[in-house]
């Protein structure tokens, strides 16, 4: 699911969603975008919080293993007051908005660079002259995403006047892997994700990204489970996510190679790179039973779109969009086309930045069809 886009665009079109993301960041942030409070009670939550946290009576200072490392003591401070104040909100669904903007807050006022989505520390002289104000910033987020909030209630109901039904699309969403036996739809007409390229370590650490925001979120106010070892330490749902286990991976080679021709080229390349090698069969691996899981509720004649770059493990570009279409087949999946898009750079900055040297320039739209 990600952060939600194919979900507020499935809305925007009436239509009823499902979807899951290992993740509670991206599970909160995918909610809230779809369930805002009105604009205007947005605005007001968001003036009321801050005025609050401005008022001089104090709050405790929040707490969490690595809080000194990653927060200067001023930041710290001003963070406990707006969280103190967001827990004073009484209704939880504007709380959950509060907490979205603080967890963008969070991410620009900590002591760990923008430019990436590891956590890694400026530097002692950066650090040094940073003096971020987290209520101020708080202040420009709230209001920014309040007015998110206004377009999306005049889109939604820009939709619902032409709509053939009076019943607004049906929404589920779930946090789980997807490689657990999740309860999903029984049928649905189509599915679109854009899955993870690689294990998160080596493409885009969203576990990592996502920590330190859920530091200051209390868990009560998620959506869906929480379990505490997910942020036990900041590796831990990168460690959880496809590809993140690599514990039989070399034996597991000959079964995964025999499902997927373009895997079984591909993998001779890296083969004097051990290290590589059960890299990308332990993601493989996983990614062919997250493939079958999520095109189970397909229906025959049903569509599924998959966005996929192409990455260079050891030099060598991996076959993805072949890999992908390979163990589709096996789930009865038929390819109908491929469409390539050339991004601007900038869209893909956070994760064109990242160390796995991913050819992130290009991206490929495959679109299967269920034909057994
Ligand atoms: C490439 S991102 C999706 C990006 C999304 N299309 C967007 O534009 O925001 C991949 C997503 O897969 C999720 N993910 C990784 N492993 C997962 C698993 N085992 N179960 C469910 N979701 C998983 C990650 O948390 C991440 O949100």
């Amino acid at each position: 699911m990600g952060s939600g886009t194919v979900l507020l665009e499935s809305i925007y079109r009436g239509l009823n969603f499902d979807g899951v993301d290992i993740n509670p960041m991206a599970v909160l942030l995918s909610h809230v975008k779809s369930h805002p409070p009105s604009a205007s009670a947005a605005s007001t939550a968001v003036e009321g919080v801050v005025k609050q946290a401005r008022d001089p009576s104090g709050a405790p200072l929040h707490t969490f293993t690595g809080v000194e490392k990653w927060f200067h003591p001023q930041v710290r401070q001003e963070l406990s007051l707006l969280r103190q104040a967001i827990r004073a909100v009484a209704e939880v669904e504007t709380r959950r908005f509060l907490w979205v903007c603080l967890a963008e807050t969070v991410r620009l006022v900590s002591n760990s660079r923008t430019s990436t989505v590891k956590l890694h520390i400026y530097s002692p002289s950066d650090l040094a002259a940073r003096r971020p104000k987290a209520i101020a910033m708080f202040e420009s987020i709230g209001k920014a995403n309040a007015s998110r909030a206004a377009e999306h209630w005049a889109r939604v109901l820009k939709q619902s006047a032409t709509a053939l039904t009076t019943e607004p699309p049906e929404v589920h969403i779930q946090r789980a892997s997807i490689l657990s036996d999740i309860v999903g739809p029984q049928s649905t007409d189509a599915i679109m994700s854009s899955p993870p390229y690689g294990d998160n370590g080596t493409t885009v650490t969203y576990g990592q990204h996502s920590y330190l925001p859920l530091q200051w979120i209390p868990h009560e106010d998620l959506v869906g489970t929480f379990e505490e070892h997910l942020l036990q330490s900041t590796a831990r749902i990168d460690s959880l996510s496809l590809g993140g286990s690599r514990v039989g991976a070399l034996d597991a080679r000959k079964e995964i190679e025999e499902k997927s021709t373009a895997l079984a080229e591909f993998l001779p390349l890296i083969g004097n790179r051990p290290d590589l090698l059960k890299k990308v069969v332990a993601f493989s691996r996983d990614y062919e039973t997250a493939l079958g899981r999520a095109t189970r509720p397909l229906k025959r004649g049903g569509f599924s779109f998959w966005t996929l770059g192409e990455r260079r493990v050891g030099k060598q570009s991996v076959p993805l969009v072949r890999i992908t279409q390979d163990f589709l087949a096996l789930h009865g999946q038929t390819s109908v086309l491929v469409i390539d898009r050339v991004l601007p750079l900038k869209r893909k900055r956070m994760a064109g930045l990242n160390q796995s040297g991913a050819t992130m320039g290009t991206e490929h739209i495959l679109v299967t069809v269920k034909s057994s």
